[in-house]
């Protein structure tokens, strides 16, 4: 996590006592002094195949969303395109841009000390050449502090994957359902279903990982092929609705936590309903606010001496 001065000066106050010395809005970025467990880097992704451990990844777009991603001791943070949808609003991923996941990424780097943060390169990216595919690239890297970057494709992108990797941007593949590529397939395709489909996936898989890529999240596909592709691939899997054959799992945070609208994907298991708590407990500030019943004294400050009568005269 990044050093972040406790108190910003705002225009010439410096002379704030010691317990005013904490950010106005929210809660202080930690101090924490206990030794923290080994940050996860690329090699130690990649190291974990072959092993019984999983590698436990989730989205994270922000601040207090990555804090506690780290807290509960997930691997790798995804700052996802999908960020598009859950977070802004939008019915595809294809609307977000380069520099909003920068700004994202920048974010989750703050609230984040031990996973790995692995930045989405958004839709017409890495579409374009190799040379603009790196320069976007190092800007997720350089300006956002990612440690790698995801990209979308199999066989297609084996090109692109190679460019940035050799441009030391490592990279994590996405094959399967590629909701970046949604005009092409006319939606959201489930692929490896039939023979010939998981084939071509697994020639994605392969693809992907001799262009260098240190893992593949492999979305939307039957958990029968997903499991064989793991057994075939030295890198890592990590499956997002590809069942448990996989080396680690990914899941958007929104969707894990209950925070999305709508109905979710087959693959998603809610943990939590934050948006009904959040409903009931915005519900109770409106009626406090508007029946006087908040603030009350304690959420308020007291002079230090007390004002005659005439003070405003
Ligand atoms: O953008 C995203 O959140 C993703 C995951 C679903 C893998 O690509």
């Amino acid at each position: 996590m990044e050093f972040r001065p406790r108190l910003r000066l705002i225009g010439k106050i410096s002379t704030v006592s010691s317990t005013d010395q904490k950010p106005i809005y929210g809660s202080a970025p930690s101090t924490q002094t206990t030794p923290r467990a080994a940050k996860v880097t690329v090699p130690s992704i990649r190291n974990r195949k072959g092993t019984d451990k999983k590698v436990l990844c989730l989205t994270a777009y922000d601040y207090p969303s990555a804090r506690l991603v780290d807290e509960a001791g997930f691997d790798l943070i995804l700052v996802g395109d999908s960020m598009a949808n859950v977070v802004l609003g939008h019915a595809s991923t294809l609307k977000i841009s380069l520099e909003q996941i920068i700004s994202a990424t920048r974010a989750v780097k703050r609230g984040a000390d031990r996973p790995l943060i692995v930045a989405d390169m958004p839709y017409g990216t890495y579409h374009i050449s190799a040379e603009d595919t790196i320069r976007n690239g190092l800007r997720l890297v350089r300006e956002g502090g990612a440690q790698a970057v995801k990209i979308e494709g199999g066989v297609a992108r084996a090109k692109t994957v190679k460019a940035l990797v050799e441009a030391d941007i490592p990279v994590l593949g996405h094959i399967g359902l590629l909701p970046q590529s949604t005009n092409t397939r006319g939606g959201y395709r489930i692929s490896g279903r039939t023979v010939e489909s998981a084939r071509a996936l697994l020639e994605d898989a392969l693809a992907i990982q001799d262009a260098g890529a240190f893992a593949v999240v492999l979305e939307g596909v039957p958990e029968a092929v997903a499991t064989r592709i793991s057994e075939r691939l030295e890198i890592p899997t990590i499956g997002i609705g590809a069942g448990d054959g996989c080396d680690g799992q990914i899941l958007v945070f929104h969707d894990a936590l209950g925070l999305s609208f709508g109905p979710a994907p087959r693959f998603v298991k809610r943990y939590a309903n934050l948006a009904d708590m959040a409903r009931k407990a915005l519900s109770e500030l409106a009626n406090d606010m508007g029946t006087g019943c908040f603030p009350t004294s304690e959420n308020t400050y007291p002079t230090h001496e007390e004002l005659p009568d005439n003070w405003d005269q």
